[in-house]
Protein backbone atom coordinates (compact mmCIF):
# COMPACT_ATOMS: atom_id res chain seq x y z
CA UNK A 1 0.00 0.00 0.00
CA UNK A 2 1.47 3.52 -1.04
CA UNK A 3 1.34 6.51 0.76
CA UNK A 4 -1.61 8.16 -0.52
CA UNK A 5 -3.65 4.85 -0.08
CA UNK A 6 -2.27 4.43 3.65
CA UNK A 7 -3.94 8.24 3.98
CA UNK A 8 -7.22 6.91 2.74
CA UNK A 9 -7.53 4.20 4.80
CA UNK A 10 -6.65 5.57 7.67
CA UNK A 11 -9.44 8.94 7.01
CA UNK A 12 -12.05 6.44 5.22
CA UNK A 13 -14.43 7.53 8.49
CA UNK A 14 -15.31 10.01 8.85
CA UNK A 15 -15.07 12.17 5.12
CA UNK A 16 -11.86 13.97 4.53
CA UNK A 17 -11.25 16.45 2.71
CA UNK A 18 -10.33 16.33 -0.31
CA UNK A 19 -6.74 18.23 -1.87
CA UNK A 20 -7.29 21.01 -4.44
CA UNK A 21 -7.56 19.58 -7.84
CA UNK A 22 -5.01 20.96 -9.22
CA UNK A 23 -2.75 18.37 -6.96
CA UNK A 24 -5.34 15.46 -7.64
CA UNK A 25 -3.49 14.59 -10.98
CA UNK A 26 -0.29 12.38 -11.07
CA UNK A 27 1.07 9.14 -9.68
CA UNK A 28 0.06 8.05 -6.57
CA UNK A 29 3.38 6.37 -6.44
CA UNK A 30 2.53 2.37 -6.36
CA UNK A 31 1.08 -0.27 -8.45
CA UNK A 32 -2.23 -2.33 -7.78
CA UNK A 33 -2.88 -5.92 -7.42
CA UNK A 34 -3.14 -6.81 -11.52
CA UNK A 35 0.32 -4.59 -11.62
CA UNK A 36 -1.14 -0.88 -13.22
CA UNK A 37 0.47 2.08 -11.83
CA UNK A 38 -2.05 3.67 -9.61
CA UNK A 39 -2.78 7.33 -10.05
CA UNK A 40 -3.71 9.87 -7.46
CA UNK A 41 -7.51 10.16 -8.84
CA UNK A 42 -7.49 6.08 -8.99
CA UNK A 43 -7.02 6.20 -5.26
CA UNK A 44 -9.43 8.92 -4.43
CA UNK A 45 -12.10 7.87 -6.56
CA UNK A 46 -11.93 4.38 -4.79
CA UNK A 47 -12.40 5.53 -1.61
CA UNK A 48 -15.79 7.74 -2.61
CA UNK A 49 -17.28 4.75 -4.15
CA UNK A 50 -16.19 2.51 -1.32
CA UNK A 51 -17.33 4.82 1.54
CA UNK A 52 -20.68 5.64 -0.34
CA UNK A 53 -21.48 2.06 -0.71
CA UNK A 54 -20.64 1.26 2.91
CA UNK A 55 -23.32 4.84 3.64
CA UNK A 56 -26.02 3.14 1.51
CA UNK A 57 -26.64 0.61 3.75
CA UNK A 58 -26.84 -2.08 0.53
CA UNK A 59 -23.97 -3.18 0.12
CA UNK A 60 -22.41 -6.92 2.55
CA UNK A 61 -19.10 -6.89 0.23
CA UNK A 62 -17.22 -5.40 -3.03
CA UNK A 63 -14.58 -5.94 -5.65
CA UNK A 64 -12.72 -2.90 -6.52
CA UNK A 65 -10.32 -3.07 -9.11
CA UNK A 66 -8.10 -1.47 -6.65
CA UNK A 67 -8.08 -3.61 -3.69
CA UNK A 68 -6.14 -7.39 -3.75
CA UNK A 69 -8.97 -8.96 -1.22
CA UNK A 70 -12.68 -8.88 -1.20
CA UNK A 71 -13.90 -5.88 1.05
CA UNK A 72 -16.23 -6.79 3.61
CA UNK A 73 -18.78 -3.66 4.59
CA UNK A 74 -18.88 -3.60 8.84
CA UNK A 75 -22.08 -5.53 10.33
CA UNK A 76 -23.94 -3.00 10.83
CA UNK A 77 -24.21 -1.38 7.52
CA UNK A 78 -24.51 -4.55 5.82
CA UNK A 79 -27.12 -5.15 2.64
CA UNK A 80 -27.41 -7.96 0.38
CA UNK A 81 -25.96 -6.66 -2.92
CA UNK A 82 -22.62 -7.66 -4.19
CA UNK A 83 -21.09 -4.89 -5.98
CA UNK A 84 -18.06 -5.19 -8.24
CA UNK A 85 -16.50 -2.27 -9.27
CA UNK A 86 -13.89 -0.52 -11.45
CA UNK A 87 -13.86 3.00 -9.53
CA UNK A 88 -12.11 4.93 -12.53
CA UNK A 89 -11.39 3.24 -15.77
CA UNK A 90 -8.89 4.34 -18.41
CA UNK A 91 -6.32 5.87 -15.79
CA UNK A 92 -3.60 5.92 -18.83
CA UNK A 93 -5.84 8.70 -19.67
CA UNK A 94 -6.13 10.95 -16.75
CA UNK A 95 -2.84 13.04 -17.25
CA UNK A 96 -3.94 13.98 -21.09
CA UNK A 97 -7.63 14.54 -20.01
CA UNK A 98 -8.95 11.93 -22.26
CA UNK A 99 -12.95 10.49 -21.22
CA UNK A 100 -12.58 8.40 -18.09
CA UNK A 101 -15.44 6.50 -16.52
CA UNK A 102 -16.77 4.40 -13.71
CA UNK A 103 -17.73 0.79 -14.06
CA UNK A 104 -19.85 -1.65 -11.80
CA UNK A 105 -22.03 -4.55 -11.68
CA UNK A 106 -24.31 -5.80 -8.94
CA UNK A 107 -25.27 -9.29 -7.61
CA UNK A 108 -27.15 -10.74 -4.44
CA UNK A 109 -25.18 -12.68 -2.12
CA UNK A 110 -25.49 -16.43 -2.34
CA UNK A 111 -23.97 -17.15 1.15
CA UNK A 112 -25.78 -17.07 4.71
CA UNK A 113 -23.53 -15.34 8.06
CA UNK A 114 -20.54 -14.05 7.03
CA UNK A 115 -19.95 -12.59 2.73
CA UNK A 116 -17.67 -14.83 1.04
CA UNK A 117 -15.50 -14.68 -2.10
CA UNK A 118 -18.41 -17.01 -3.28
CA UNK A 119 -20.46 -14.56 -3.32
CA UNK A 120 -18.40 -12.07 -5.49
CA UNK A 121 -17.26 -15.11 -8.37
CA UNK A 122 -21.12 -15.58 -9.48
CA UNK A 123 -21.47 -15.65 -13.32
CA UNK A 124 -22.37 -12.71 -15.25
CA UNK A 125 -25.83 -14.32 -15.57
CA UNK A 126 -26.72 -14.05 -12.25
CA UNK A 127 -26.12 -9.67 -13.02
CA UNK A 128 -29.31 -7.89 -11.63
CA UNK A 129 -27.61 -4.50 -12.14
CA UNK A 130 -24.94 -3.30 -14.45
CA UNK A 131 -23.57 0.59 -15.34
CA UNK A 132 -21.23 2.72 -16.02
CA UNK A 133 -20.19 6.19 -15.47
CA UNK A 134 -18.59 8.32 -18.66
CA UNK A 135 -16.84 11.76 -17.89
CA UNK A 136 -17.06 13.13 -21.04
CA UNK A 137 -18.24 16.15 -22.95
CA UNK A 138 -20.99 15.52 -21.03
CA UNK A 139 -21.26 13.11 -17.72
CA UNK A 140 -23.62 10.19 -18.51
CA UNK A 141 -24.63 7.24 -16.53
CA UNK A 142 -25.41 3.92 -19.01
CA UNK A 143 -27.76 1.86 -16.84
CA UNK A 144 -29.67 -1.12 -17.08
CA UNK A 145 -31.81 -3.66 -14.40
CA UNK A 146 -32.05 -6.68 -16.87
CA UNK A 147 -35.15 -5.25 -18.97
CA UNK A 148 -33.41 -2.65 -21.89
CA UNK A 149 -30.19 -0.41 -21.34
CA UNK A 150 -31.26 3.39 -20.43
CA UNK A 151 -29.27 6.43 -20.77
CA UNK A 152 -29.16 9.12 -18.17
CA UNK A 153 -27.23 12.87 -18.45
CA UNK A 154 -26.02 14.95 -15.04
CA UNK A 155 -27.83 18.11 -15.60
CA UNK A 156 -25.19 19.88 -13.61
CA UNK A 157 -27.91 22.92 -13.07
CA UNK A 158 -30.13 20.80 -11.25
CA UNK A 159 -27.73 18.27 -10.03
CA UNK A 160 -29.82 15.46 -11.48
CA UNK A 161 -29.49 12.82 -13.91
CA UNK A 162 -32.31 12.98 -16.62
CA UNK A 163 -33.27 9.71 -18.39
CA UNK A 164 -32.22 10.89 -21.96
CA UNK A 165 -32.14 7.79 -23.91
CA UNK A 166 -34.89 4.67 -22.86
CA UNK A 167 -34.36 1.45 -24.09
CA UNK A 168 -31.25 1.85 -26.30
CA UNK A 169 -30.51 -0.47 -29.12
CA UNK A 170 -27.14 -0.97 -30.96
CA UNK A 171 -26.88 -0.99 -34.43
CA UNK A 172 -26.80 -4.74 -36.56
CA UNK A 173 -23.43 -3.66 -37.38
CA UNK A 174 -21.44 -0.57 -37.49
CA UNK A 175 -18.53 1.07 -39.43
CA UNK A 176 -16.33 1.39 -36.62
CA UNK A 177 -13.41 -0.99 -35.22
CA UNK A 178 -11.60 -0.12 -32.22
CA UNK A 179 -8.39 -2.20 -31.30
CA UNK A 180 -5.28 -1.43 -30.19
CA UNK A 181 -3.16 -2.48 -33.20
CA UNK A 182 0.16 -1.66 -31.71
CA UNK A 183 0.52 -5.25 -30.36
CA UNK A 184 -0.59 -6.89 -33.82
CA UNK A 185 2.45 -8.54 -33.25
CA UNK A 186 1.10 -10.81 -30.29
CA UNK A 187 -1.65 -10.94 -31.88
CA UNK A 188 -3.06 -14.67 -32.69
CA UNK A 189 -3.24 -14.97 -36.77
CA UNK A 190 -7.14 -15.21 -36.65
CA UNK A 191 -7.14 -11.50 -34.68
CA UNK A 192 -4.60 -10.04 -37.59
CA UNK A 193 -6.74 -11.30 -40.45
CA UNK A 194 -10.13 -10.00 -38.82
CA UNK A 195 -7.77 -6.35 -38.60
CA UNK A 196 -6.85 -6.74 -42.28
CA UNK A 197 -10.51 -7.67 -43.83
CA UNK A 198 -12.28 -4.51 -41.93
CA UNK A 199 -9.01 -2.01 -43.37
CA UNK A 200 -9.09 -4.25 -46.72
CA UNK A 201 -12.59 -6.41 -47.44
CA UNK A 202 -12.65 -8.48 -50.65
CA UNK A 203 -16.14 -7.77 -51.48
CA UNK A 204 -15.51 -4.71 -52.39
CA UNK A 205 -17.33 -2.67 -49.33
CA UNK A 206 -15.80 0.57 -47.66
CA UNK A 207 -12.95 -0.37 -45.02
CA UNK A 208 -14.20 0.41 -41.62
CA UNK A 209 -12.90 3.50 -39.83
CA UNK A 210 -10.65 3.19 -36.90
CA UNK A 211 -11.22 4.41 -33.06
CA UNK A 212 -9.19 3.77 -29.89
CA UNK A 213 -9.57 6.30 -27.09
CA UNK A 214 -7.82 3.62 -24.75
CA UNK A 215 -10.58 4.05 -22.05
CA UNK A 216 -13.09 1.37 -22.44
CA UNK A 217 -16.04 3.20 -21.27
CA UNK A 218 -15.38 5.36 -23.87
CA UNK A 219 -14.51 2.99 -26.57
CA UNK A 220 -18.01 0.90 -25.62
CA UNK A 221 -20.15 3.81 -25.39
CA UNK A 222 -18.86 5.08 -28.86
CA UNK A 223 -19.35 1.08 -30.00
CA UNK A 224 -23.06 1.31 -28.49
CA UNK A 225 -24.21 4.72 -30.14
CA UNK A 226 -22.94 4.19 -33.34
CA UNK A 227 -22.30 0.71 -33.41
CA UNK A 228 -19.03 -1.18 -34.52
CA UNK A 229 -16.81 -4.09 -32.74
CA UNK A 230 -14.24 -3.01 -29.48
CA UNK A 231 -11.80 -5.65 -28.97
CA UNK A 232 -8.92 -6.23 -26.30
CA UNK A 233 -8.35 -9.85 -27.34
CA UNK A 234 -5.50 -12.23 -26.00
CA UNK A 235 -2.00 -11.53 -27.21
CA UNK A 236 1.45 -13.34 -26.72
CA UNK A 237 2.33 -10.94 -23.59
CA UNK A 238 -0.84 -10.77 -21.74
CA UNK A 239 -2.48 -14.64 -22.66
CA UNK A 240 -5.59 -13.91 -21.46
CA UNK A 241 -5.65 -10.12 -22.52
CA UNK A 242 -6.44 -7.00 -19.98
CA UNK A 243 -9.43 -6.67 -18.76
CA UNK A 244 -10.66 -7.91 -15.72
CA UNK A 245 -13.88 -10.17 -15.85
CA UNK A 246 -15.94 -9.20 -12.59
CA UNK A 247 -15.33 -5.33 -13.19
CA UNK A 248 -14.79 -4.68 -16.48
CA UNK A 249 -16.35 -6.94 -18.75
CA UNK A 250 -19.28 -8.69 -17.43
CA UNK A 251 -20.39 -5.12 -16.71
CA UNK A 252 -20.06 -4.28 -19.89
CA UNK A 253 -21.31 -7.36 -21.53
CA UNK A 254 -24.21 -7.41 -19.56
CA UNK A 255 -25.15 -3.14 -20.78
CA UNK A 256 -24.08 -4.74 -24.98
CA UNK A 257 -26.33 -7.58 -24.21
CA UNK A 258 -29.40 -5.11 -22.71
CA UNK A 259 -29.21 -3.16 -25.96
CA UNK A 260 -28.96 -6.20 -28.53
CA UNK A 261 -25.14 -6.78 -29.13
CA UNK A 262 -23.16 -9.71 -27.79
CA UNK A 263 -19.92 -9.97 -25.71
CA UNK A 264 -17.53 -12.52 -26.22
CA UNK A 265 -14.59 -14.14 -25.16
CA UNK A 266 -13.68 -15.64 -28.42
CA UNK A 267 -14.65 -19.01 -26.87
CA UNK A 268 -17.55 -18.20 -24.75
CA UNK A 269 -20.26 -15.60 -24.09
CA UNK A 270 -18.50 -13.56 -21.38
CA UNK A 271 -21.85 -13.53 -19.10
CA UNK A 272 -21.22 -17.47 -19.03
CA UNK A 273 -17.86 -17.76 -18.05
CA UNK A 274 -17.66 -19.26 -14.41
CA UNK A 275 -15.27 -17.03 -12.48
CA UNK A 276 -12.20 -18.26 -10.62
CA UNK A 277 -10.47 -15.69 -9.07
CA UNK A 278 -11.38 -11.84 -7.89
CA UNK A 279 -8.90 -10.21 -10.33
CA UNK A 280 -9.37 -12.76 -13.67
CA UNK A 281 -8.76 -11.53 -16.85
CA UNK A 282 -10.45 -12.64 -20.17
CA UNK A 283 -10.11 -11.88 -23.77
CA UNK A 284 -13.15 -9.26 -24.81
CA UNK A 285 -14.69 -8.63 -28.05
CA UNK A 286 -17.55 -6.61 -27.62
CA UNK A 287 -20.05 -4.73 -29.95
CA UNK A 288 -22.65 -4.71 -32.79
CA UNK A 289 -24.09 -8.26 -33.50
CA UNK A 290 -23.34 -8.74 -37.00
CA UNK A 291 -19.46 -7.73 -36.20
CA UNK A 292 -18.91 -10.12 -33.14
CA UNK A 293 -20.22 -13.09 -35.14
CA UNK A 294 -17.84 -11.64 -38.00
CA UNK A 295 -14.78 -11.57 -35.64
CA UNK A 296 -16.08 -15.05 -34.42
CA UNK A 297 -16.29 -16.82 -37.52
CA UNK A 298 -12.30 -15.52 -38.20
CA UNK A 299 -11.54 -17.35 -34.68
CA UNK A 300 -13.22 -20.34 -36.60
CA UNK A 301 -11.64 -20.35 -39.27
CA UNK A 302 -8.20 -20.76 -37.86
CA UNK A 303 -9.25 -23.58 -35.55
P1 LIG B 1 -7.30 0.54 -16.17
O1 LIG B 1 -8.46 -0.06 -15.45
O2 LIG B 1 -6.02 0.38 -15.40
O3 LIG B 1 -7.53 1.94 -16.61
O4 LIG B 1 -7.06 -0.37 -17.48
C1 LIG B 1 -8.13 -0.65 -18.34
C2 LIG B 1 -8.01 0.16 -19.60
C3 LIG B 1 -9.25 0.11 -20.45
O5 LIG B 1 -10.07 1.20 -20.16
C4 LIG B 1 -8.72 0.16 -21.85
O6 LIG B 1 -9.57 -0.49 -22.77
C5 LIG B 1 -7.40 -0.54 -21.75
O7 LIG B 1 -6.98 -0.41 -20.39
C6 LIG B 1 -6.34 0.04 -22.63
O8 LIG B 1 -5.17 -0.71 -22.51
P2 LIG B 1 -3.97 -0.59 -23.56
O9 LIG B 1 -3.27 0.67 -23.23
O10 LIG B 1 -3.15 -1.82 -23.34
O11 LIG B 1 -4.57 -0.56 -24.95
MG1 LIG C 1 -10.11 -0.58 -15.49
Amino acid sequence: MCELQQQQHRTVNPPRPHPSTHNRQGMAGCVNVTGDDVKKLDVLSNDLVVNMLRASYGSCCMVSEEDKELIITPKDKRGKYVVCFDPLDGSSNIDCLASIGTIFAIYKRVSEGEPTVEDALQPGDNMVCAGYALYGSATLVALSTGDGLNFFMLDPAIGEFILTERNVRIKPRGKIYSVNEGYAKYFHASVNDYIRHKKHPEDGSSPYGARYVGSMVSDVHRTITYGGIFMYPANEKNPEGKLRLLYECNPIAFLVEQAGGLATTGTQRVLAVRPQALHQRVPFVVGSPDDVNEYLSFVRKYQ
